[in-house]
């Protein structure tokens, strides 16, 4: 079978204070009514037999609500604690036949030209049956180091760098042969599990753990805390010799920090001063006087005035206002 699995268990902190733990961005209804969980359900209903979801205790109630909304029948996979995004695939692999095909996508991001989207999953899908992990390859427009980077020669992955530097981005992008990963993955359940089990045996041994404890989806707390938490990029993608990239023609923007909502939101005719400055959120009288590419995050209990330049560290500020409370 084919099944959509959704990765919706991240809490978004980049996006604090839009993004909060109760409720995250993905659910938000800000697309015409519509969430962008629910746009990415919608997006692979005609591609896929089944839907998995792996999130958790917060948000699985939200989830449930999208599917009843259509009344259509999904997998239900509940984390109790965040674990990255190995343990959450691996979950979804377990749950899974070896043969399965499993397209694996983020629950935040927009894409439009639904014809390249679909003929891109076709071709992924063809590579994953030949035993293929999928990339999809995104043309970089800036040296963003909050991206992978796909080292690409046609369809081959000579290498796949998570997340680099600035510098190193800046020389990424002056090779030219370089692309973004989506975020998006497409691979066999089988052969995804021998390479977690080949480069992060700790992760494949606590995930099958846990998932082998697990009581109608939902994970043990004290088994799951014992997985080491590492995103499948660092995990597989990184070291794997199995890897495909397939170049997207669609779309795509992951609204994952404030610097992406902001290019998003100017490319569709949200207002910006003449200095760049922007107010996101809800909109009182904002004048910015003597500042440049500022972001004004505003909601009704907590505001946000950053850089742009600073939307990467959002993150850490998150962190440290969770030790605070
Ligand atoms: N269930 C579950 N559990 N889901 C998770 C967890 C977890 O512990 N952690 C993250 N996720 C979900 C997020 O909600 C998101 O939908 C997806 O997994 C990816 O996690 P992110 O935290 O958004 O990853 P990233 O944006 O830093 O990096 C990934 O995406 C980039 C493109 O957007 C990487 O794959 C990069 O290589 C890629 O360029
Ligand atoms: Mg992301």
């Amino acid at each position: 079978a084919i099944i959509h699995v959704i990765l919706t268990g991240g809490v978004g902190s980049r996006l604090w204070p839009l993004s909060r733990k109760s409720q995250p961005k993905q659910y938000l209804e800000i697309f015409e009514g519509k969430s962008l969980f629910e746009m990415t359900v919608d997006r692979n209903r005609s591609l896929a037999d089944r839907v998995m979801v792996v999130g958790n205790n917060d948000n699985c109630h939200l989830s449930e609500r999208v599917f009843d909304k259509s009344s259509t029948s999904f997998i239900n996979i509940v984390e109790s604690t965040p674990r990255n995004t190995a343990a959450a695939i691996a979950f979804a692999a377990f749950a899974s036949n070896p043969d399965d095909v499993l397209i694996v996508t983020p629950s935040d991001h927009i894409i439009e030209k639904m014809d390249q989207y679909n003929e891109a999953i076709s071709e992924a899908i063809s590579k994953a049956n030949q035993g293929f992990i999928v990339t999809f390859g995104i043309v970089p427009t800036k040296p963003e180091t909050g991206y992978g980077y796909i080292e690409a020669k046609g369809d081959n992955v000579v290498s796949f760098r998570e997340k680099p530097n600035k510098v190193t981005a800046k020389e990424f992008i002056a090779k030219g042969n370089f692309l973004w990963n989506s975020g998006m993955f497409c691979f066999k359940a089988g052969v995804l599990l021998e390479e977690l089990k080949q480069f992060q045996l700790d992760v494949y041994d606590k995930s099958k753990k846990a998932w082998e404890n697990s009581a109608n989806g939902k994970l043990d707390l004290d088994l799951s805390l014992e997985i080491p938490s590492i995103s499948i990029d660092y995990a597989v993608m990184e070291r794997s010799k199995k890897i495909k990239v397939v170049p997207a023609s669609f779309s795509w923007s992951d609204l994952g920090s404030f610097e992406s909502v902001y290019d998003y939101l100017v490319a569709n005719g949200h207002p910006v001063d003449k200095n760049g400055n922007m107010v996101i959120g809800c909109d009182t009288h904002t004048s910015f006087l003597g500042l440049k590419n500022t972001i004004f995050v505003a909601t009704a209990n907590a505001n946000l005035i950053l850089q742009k330049e600073n939307s990467q560290d959002v993150k850490d500020l998150y962190s440290e206002l969770e030790r605070q409370n």
